[in-house]
Protein backbone atom coordinates (compact mmCIF):
# COMPACT_ATOMS: atom_id res chain seq x y z
CA UNK A 1 0.00 0.00 0.00
CA UNK A 2 1.76 3.10 -0.92
CA UNK A 3 1.11 6.45 -0.02
CA UNK A 4 -0.01 9.44 -2.87
CA UNK A 5 -1.37 12.87 -3.30
CA UNK A 6 -2.57 15.23 -0.08
CA UNK A 7 -2.31 11.76 2.37
CA UNK A 8 1.68 11.70 1.33
CA UNK A 9 2.01 15.38 1.99
CA UNK A 10 0.25 15.33 4.99
CA UNK A 11 2.47 12.27 6.48
CA UNK A 12 5.86 14.35 5.18
CA UNK A 13 4.79 17.63 7.24
CA UNK A 14 3.71 15.74 10.13
CA UNK A 15 6.76 13.29 10.71
CA UNK A 16 9.35 16.21 9.16
CA UNK A 17 8.66 18.32 12.43
CA UNK A 18 10.47 16.27 14.37
CA UNK A 19 13.94 14.59 13.12
CA UNK A 20 15.18 13.00 16.33
CA UNK A 21 13.88 9.54 15.16
CA UNK A 22 15.37 9.60 11.64
CA UNK A 23 18.50 10.59 12.88
CA UNK A 24 18.64 8.32 15.87
CA UNK A 25 18.18 4.79 13.22
CA UNK A 26 20.44 6.74 10.85
CA UNK A 27 22.88 6.84 13.18
CA UNK A 28 22.72 3.08 14.39
CA UNK A 29 23.07 2.41 10.75
CA UNK A 30 26.49 4.34 10.36
CA UNK A 31 27.72 2.88 13.16
CA UNK A 32 27.30 -0.35 11.60
CA UNK A 33 28.34 0.60 8.20
CA UNK A 34 31.76 1.73 6.71
CA UNK A 35 31.90 5.42 4.37
CA UNK A 36 31.08 4.64 1.09
CA UNK A 37 28.74 1.31 1.88
CA UNK A 38 25.92 0.88 -0.77
CA UNK A 39 22.84 0.98 1.45
CA UNK A 40 19.40 0.63 0.32
CA UNK A 41 16.41 2.29 2.63
CA UNK A 42 12.64 0.42 1.72
CA UNK A 43 10.06 2.58 1.93
CA UNK A 44 11.78 5.46 2.14
CA UNK A 45 8.46 7.97 2.15
CA UNK A 46 10.23 11.56 1.88
CA UNK A 47 13.40 10.46 2.16
CA UNK A 48 14.33 12.39 5.98
CA UNK A 49 16.35 9.23 6.59
CA UNK A 50 17.98 8.62 3.28
CA UNK A 51 19.05 12.04 3.08
CA UNK A 52 21.21 11.97 6.85
CA UNK A 53 22.74 8.42 6.00
CA UNK A 54 24.03 10.22 2.51
CA UNK A 55 25.15 13.52 4.55
CA UNK A 56 27.30 10.83 6.70
CA UNK A 57 29.41 9.21 3.43
CA UNK A 58 27.05 6.45 2.72
CA UNK A 59 25.94 6.23 -0.80
CA UNK A 60 22.33 5.73 -0.48
CA UNK A 61 19.65 4.08 -3.14
CA UNK A 62 15.68 4.95 -1.99
CA UNK A 63 13.03 2.29 -2.92
CA UNK A 64 9.37 3.54 -2.33
CA UNK A 65 6.28 1.88 -3.97
CA UNK A 66 4.84 5.64 -4.14
CA UNK A 67 5.08 8.05 -7.16
CA UNK A 68 4.87 11.13 -4.64
CA UNK A 69 7.40 10.38 -1.93
CA UNK A 70 9.81 9.11 -5.18
CA UNK A 71 9.08 12.93 -6.38
CA UNK A 72 8.94 14.54 -3.11
CA UNK A 73 12.36 12.28 -1.77
CA UNK A 74 14.13 13.85 -4.96
CA UNK A 75 13.42 17.54 -4.11
CA UNK A 76 14.30 17.12 -0.55
CA UNK A 77 17.65 15.17 -1.70
CA UNK A 78 18.69 18.12 -3.95
CA UNK A 79 17.61 20.95 -1.35
CA UNK A 80 19.62 18.80 1.04
CA UNK A 81 22.48 18.65 -1.86
CA UNK A 82 22.75 15.36 -1.36
CA UNK A 83 22.63 12.32 -4.44
CA UNK A 84 20.63 9.95 -3.62
CA UNK A 85 19.05 7.21 -6.31
CA UNK A 86 15.21 7.18 -5.20
CA UNK A 87 13.46 4.70 -7.51
CA UNK A 88 10.08 3.14 -7.28
CA UNK A 89 9.08 -0.13 -6.93
CA UNK A 90 7.88 -2.82 -4.76
CA UNK A 91 9.72 -4.35 -1.74
CA UNK A 92 8.79 -7.80 -2.78
CA UNK A 93 10.13 -7.04 -6.06
CA UNK A 94 13.05 -5.01 -6.10
CA UNK A 95 14.30 -3.11 -9.33
CA UNK A 96 17.81 -4.31 -8.62
CA UNK A 97 20.48 -6.97 -8.99
CA UNK A 98 21.43 -9.65 -6.54
CA UNK A 99 24.14 -8.82 -4.20
CA UNK A 100 24.03 -4.79 -4.54
CA UNK A 101 24.20 -3.45 -1.06
CA UNK A 102 26.04 -3.81 1.97
CA UNK A 103 23.02 -2.63 4.31
CA UNK A 104 18.93 -2.42 4.09
CA UNK A 105 16.73 -0.77 6.35
CA UNK A 106 12.74 -0.22 6.64
CA UNK A 107 11.48 1.98 9.13
CA UNK A 108 7.65 2.02 9.93
CA UNK A 109 6.70 0.25 6.57
CA UNK A 110 7.07 -2.93 6.90
CA UNK A 111 3.41 -3.91 8.41
CA UNK A 112 1.71 -1.97 5.41
CA UNK A 113 3.81 -4.73 2.49
CA UNK A 114 1.25 -7.24 1.40
CA UNK A 115 4.04 -9.82 1.00
CA UNK A 116 6.21 -9.47 3.83
CA UNK A 117 8.35 -12.73 3.34
CA UNK A 118 8.28 -11.87 -0.28
CA UNK A 119 9.89 -8.29 1.09
CA UNK A 120 12.32 -10.16 3.47
CA UNK A 121 13.03 -12.45 0.53
CA UNK A 122 14.26 -9.54 -1.78
CA UNK A 123 16.59 -7.65 1.42
CA UNK A 124 18.46 -11.41 1.09
CA UNK A 125 18.75 -11.12 -2.26
CA UNK A 126 19.70 -7.83 -2.78
CA UNK A 127 22.30 -7.90 -0.01
CA UNK A 128 26.38 -9.29 -0.38
CA UNK A 129 27.45 -11.56 2.43
CA UNK A 130 28.24 -10.16 5.27
CA UNK A 131 25.45 -7.59 4.69
CA UNK A 132 22.42 -6.93 6.83
CA UNK A 133 19.01 -5.83 7.16
CA UNK A 134 17.70 -3.67 9.72
CA UNK A 135 13.20 -4.00 10.17
CA UNK A 136 12.35 -1.42 12.56
CA UNK A 137 8.18 -1.07 13.46
CA UNK A 138 5.51 -1.12 15.73
CA UNK A 139 5.05 -3.69 18.00
CA UNK A 140 1.60 -5.24 18.33
CA UNK A 141 1.25 -5.71 21.88
CA UNK A 142 2.78 -1.66 21.81
CA UNK A 143 0.25 -0.13 24.97
CA UNK A 144 -1.83 3.04 24.03
CA UNK A 145 -0.06 5.05 27.30
CA UNK A 146 3.25 4.40 25.34
CA UNK A 147 1.85 5.19 21.91
CA UNK A 148 0.05 8.74 23.06
CA UNK A 149 3.45 9.34 24.85
CA UNK A 150 5.26 8.96 21.53
CA UNK A 151 2.60 10.77 20.00
CA UNK A 152 3.31 13.87 22.55
CA UNK A 153 6.83 13.35 21.26
CA UNK A 154 5.99 14.15 17.61
CA UNK A 155 5.36 18.39 18.25
CA UNK A 156 1.89 18.43 16.35
CA UNK A 157 -1.02 20.41 16.57
CA UNK A 158 -3.74 19.17 18.85
CA UNK A 159 -5.83 18.22 15.61
CA UNK A 160 -2.74 16.42 13.91
CA UNK A 161 -1.83 14.28 17.17
CA UNK A 162 -5.86 13.78 17.50
CA UNK A 163 -5.75 12.27 13.81
CA UNK A 164 -2.92 10.27 14.51
CA UNK A 165 -3.62 8.98 17.90
CA UNK A 166 -7.13 7.49 16.29
CA UNK A 167 -4.38 6.12 13.06
CA UNK A 168 -2.04 4.22 15.16
CA UNK A 169 -5.01 2.45 17.52
CA UNK A 170 -7.71 1.82 14.49
CA UNK A 171 -4.87 0.97 11.77
CA UNK A 172 -1.50 0.78 12.76
CA UNK A 173 -2.13 -1.14 15.77
CA UNK A 174 -4.35 -3.77 13.80
CA UNK A 175 -1.59 -4.26 10.91
CA UNK A 176 0.98 -4.74 13.40
CA UNK A 177 2.79 -8.17 13.76
CA UNK A 178 4.10 -9.42 17.70
CA UNK A 179 7.35 -10.71 18.05
CA UNK A 180 5.89 -14.35 17.59
CA UNK A 181 4.58 -13.21 14.09
CA UNK A 182 7.85 -11.68 13.03
CA UNK A 183 10.14 -15.01 14.50
CA UNK A 184 7.65 -16.86 12.15
CA UNK A 185 8.24 -14.72 9.32
CA UNK A 186 12.05 -14.63 9.70
CA UNK A 187 12.23 -18.91 10.24
CA UNK A 188 10.28 -18.94 6.60
CA UNK A 189 12.60 -16.71 4.76
CA UNK A 190 15.85 -17.66 3.30
CA UNK A 191 17.78 -15.60 6.24
CA UNK A 192 19.63 -18.41 8.16
CA UNK A 193 20.12 -16.24 11.51
CA UNK A 194 18.71 -13.05 12.93
CA UNK A 195 17.88 -10.70 16.20
CA UNK A 196 14.38 -9.34 17.34
CA UNK A 197 14.65 -7.21 19.83
CA UNK A 198 12.00 -4.94 21.48
CA UNK A 199 11.92 -1.24 21.71
CA UNK A 200 9.83 1.18 23.40
CA UNK A 201 6.47 0.80 21.16
CA UNK A 202 8.64 -1.12 18.33
CA UNK A 203 11.05 -3.46 17.59
CA UNK A 204 14.52 -4.30 15.13
CA UNK A 205 14.36 -7.63 13.19
CA UNK A 206 18.33 -7.45 12.21
CA UNK A 207 18.59 -10.20 9.81
CA UNK A 208 22.46 -11.13 8.50
CA UNK A 209 23.31 -12.80 5.12
CA UNK A 210 26.08 -15.61 5.40
C1 LIG B 1 4.41 5.04 7.07
S1 LIG B 1 5.41 5.33 5.65
C2 LIG B 1 7.05 5.27 6.33
C3 LIG B 1 7.99 6.20 5.64
C4 LIG B 1 9.36 6.37 6.29
N1 LIG B 1 10.12 5.16 6.28
C5 LIG B 1 9.24 6.90 7.72
O1 LIG B 1 9.82 6.29 8.63
O2 LIG B 1 8.59 7.92 7.93
C6 LIG B 1 5.27 3.78 4.79
C7 LIG B 1 5.97 3.80 3.44
O3 LIG B 1 5.91 2.49 2.87
C8 LIG B 1 5.75 2.64 1.46
N2 LIG B 1 5.31 1.33 0.95
C9 LIG B 1 4.18 0.65 1.26
N3 LIG B 1 4.13 -0.52 0.62
C10 LIG B 1 5.29 -0.62 -0.09
C11 LIG B 1 5.85 -1.62 -0.94
N4 LIG B 1 5.22 -2.78 -1.17
N5 LIG B 1 7.05 -1.39 -1.50
C12 LIG B 1 7.73 -0.23 -1.27
N6 LIG B 1 7.24 0.76 -0.48
C13 LIG B 1 6.04 0.57 0.12
C14 LIG B 1 4.76 3.80 1.38
O4 LIG B 1 4.66 4.36 0.11
C15 LIG B 1 5.35 4.73 2.42
O5 LIG B 1 6.36 5.52 1.87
Amino acid sequence: MGMEGRMAVWYADNTGRDQRRFQSTAQLIVERTRDGAAVLEVAPGPGYMAIILAKSSRRVTALDISKTFIEMGRENARKAGVAIDFRQGNASAMPFEGASFDYVACVAAFKNFTDPIGAINEMHRVLRRGGQASIFDLRKDASMKDINSEVEKMRLSACNAFVTRLTFRFLLLKRAYTIDDLERMAKASSFQRWEIKSDGVGFEMRLFKE
